[in-house]
C-alpha cells in the first residue's frame, strides 16, 4: 500500500486496518483500457470515456489513484495538479465499483488525492460533475466541496452549460483545504 496521509477531511477518520484488503496505487498508462470499460459499466458517464487515454495516465498518472480488489478494478480518481490555476488540484473524473459504493472507498480515494495536491502546496480542489448526477453532488458535499454559481440555477443548481454542446451541463464544485500547509 502507498504511505499517503489519510487525514480526516469532513468525514470519520479511516480507521487503522479498514480498506486494508484493497490494493491503492497510482495510475499507468496500462491502466486506461479498464477505467475506461469501468466508466462505461459502473455508472452513464460513457460522455466522459473520451477523457481516458493512456497518455494522460502516463503523465499525470502519479497524481491518480487505481483502486484494486486482488488485482480487479474496484475504484478510480483521475486528478492533476491545474497548470492555469497554479493553486488548485482538479478532479476528472473519479469511480467506485457499484458492489463497493456505499463502504468509504470514494471518501479514501479523495481523501489521499488531497494529501497528494496539498504535499505538492495546492490549497483547492476542483471538480465538476453533470448536473443530473444528485448521487455525484450530494457525495461531494458531503466531503466538504462548496457548489460554486453557474451561468443560470436550474432546480436549485448553479448549473454551467455544457460548452461542447453534447447536452451534459455540469455543476463546478471546490474543496478548500484546511490552511493548505500539508
Ligand atoms: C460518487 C461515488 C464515487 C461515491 O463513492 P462511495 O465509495 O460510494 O462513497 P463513500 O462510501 O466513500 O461515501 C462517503 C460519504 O458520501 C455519502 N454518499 C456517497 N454516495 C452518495 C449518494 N449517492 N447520495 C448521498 N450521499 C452519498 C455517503 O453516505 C458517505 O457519507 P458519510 O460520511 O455520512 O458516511 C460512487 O457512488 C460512484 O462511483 N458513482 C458513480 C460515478 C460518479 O458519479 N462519479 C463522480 C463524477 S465523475
Amino acid at each position: 500500500m502507498n504511505d499517503f496521509v489519510t487525514r480526516p477531511h469532513n468525514g470519520p477518520p479511516v480507521e487503522p486496518g479498514a480498506l486494508s484488503e484493497l490494493t491503492w496505487r497510482d495510475a499507468q498508462a496500462r491502466d486506461a483500457g479498464a477505467v475506461a470499460t469501468a466508466i462505461d459499466e459502473w455508472w452513464p458517464g460513457r460522455h466522459i470515456v473520451h477523457g481516458v487515454c493512456p497518455q494522460l495516465f502516463e503523465h499525470l498518472g502519479d497524481t491518480s489513484l487505481i483502486v484494486e480488489d486482488q488485482g480487479e478494478l474496484v475504484g478510480f480518481l483521475v486528478g492533476y495538479l491545474s497548470q492555469r490555476v497554479p493553486e488548485a488540484g482538479y478532479i476528472h473524473y473519479a469511480g467506485v465499483r457499484p458492489d463497493w459504493r456505499g463502504q468509504g472507498v470514494g471518501r479514501e480515494t479523495y481523501r489521499r488525492f488531497a494529501a497528494i495536491v496539498r504535499e505538492r502546496g495546492r490549497t483547492c480542489i476542483v471538480a465538476e460533475t453533470s448536473s443530473w448526477n444528485s448521487g455525484s453532488i450530494a457525495f461531494h458535499m458531503r466531503f466538504g466541496f462548496t457548489l460554486e454559481a453557474g451561468d443560470e440555477v436550474v432546480d436549485g443548481l448553479p448549473v454551467h452549460h455544457d460548452v461542447t454542446a453534447l447536452g451534459f451541463d455540469h455543476v463546478r464544485m471546490v474543496l478548500r483545504l484546511e490552511g493548505g500547509d500539508g
